[in-house]
């Protein structure tokens, strides 16, 4: 099927370039793949399966404030989180990782609550299929 779009001249531009870094001989190939990840990456919000996946972010404990607010909201997704690592980088940095399993809606909410804490940094998520 073929069809048109209208795009921003400089964003076309940028995914031109893109592409051939990695490959691509023409856009109809890249922009399948495109949508095909925007596609995975939006379906798994609506899906009512369940799902294992990581959070991993950065924070920095000038305060205790940032470490209790954290601590709290895992005890909150406790039946969600199936295992957490927590490694010191320096004398106030840390990153944490958790590994959930459960329904997409409770993991984005989490991904949320810790996303928005004040003094994360490079929260990711990244979820899998279960089954
Ligand atoms: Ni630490």
């Amino acid at each position: 099927m073929r069809f048109g779009v209208s795009l921003p001249e400089k964003l076309v531009e940028k995914f031109d370039r893109r592409i051939e870094e990695f490959g691509y001989k023409n856009r109809s190939k890249a922009i399948r793949d495109a949508i095909s990840d925007f596609l995975t990456h939006k379906e798994w919000r609506i899906s009512k399966e369940r799902f294992v996946g990581s959070i991993s972010f950065v924070y920095t404990h000038k305060s205790g404030a940032i470490t209790h607010k954290l601590i709290e909201l895992q005890h909150d997704f406790g039946d969600l989180i199936k295992s957490t690592m927590h490694i010191h980088m320096g004398h106030e940095r840390c990153v944490e990782v958790l590994i959930l399993s459960g329904k997409s809606k409770k993991i984005e909410k989490l991904y949320e609550c810790i996303s928005s804490t004040k003094g994360v940094e490079n929260c990711k998520l990244a979820v899998l299929a279960e089954k």
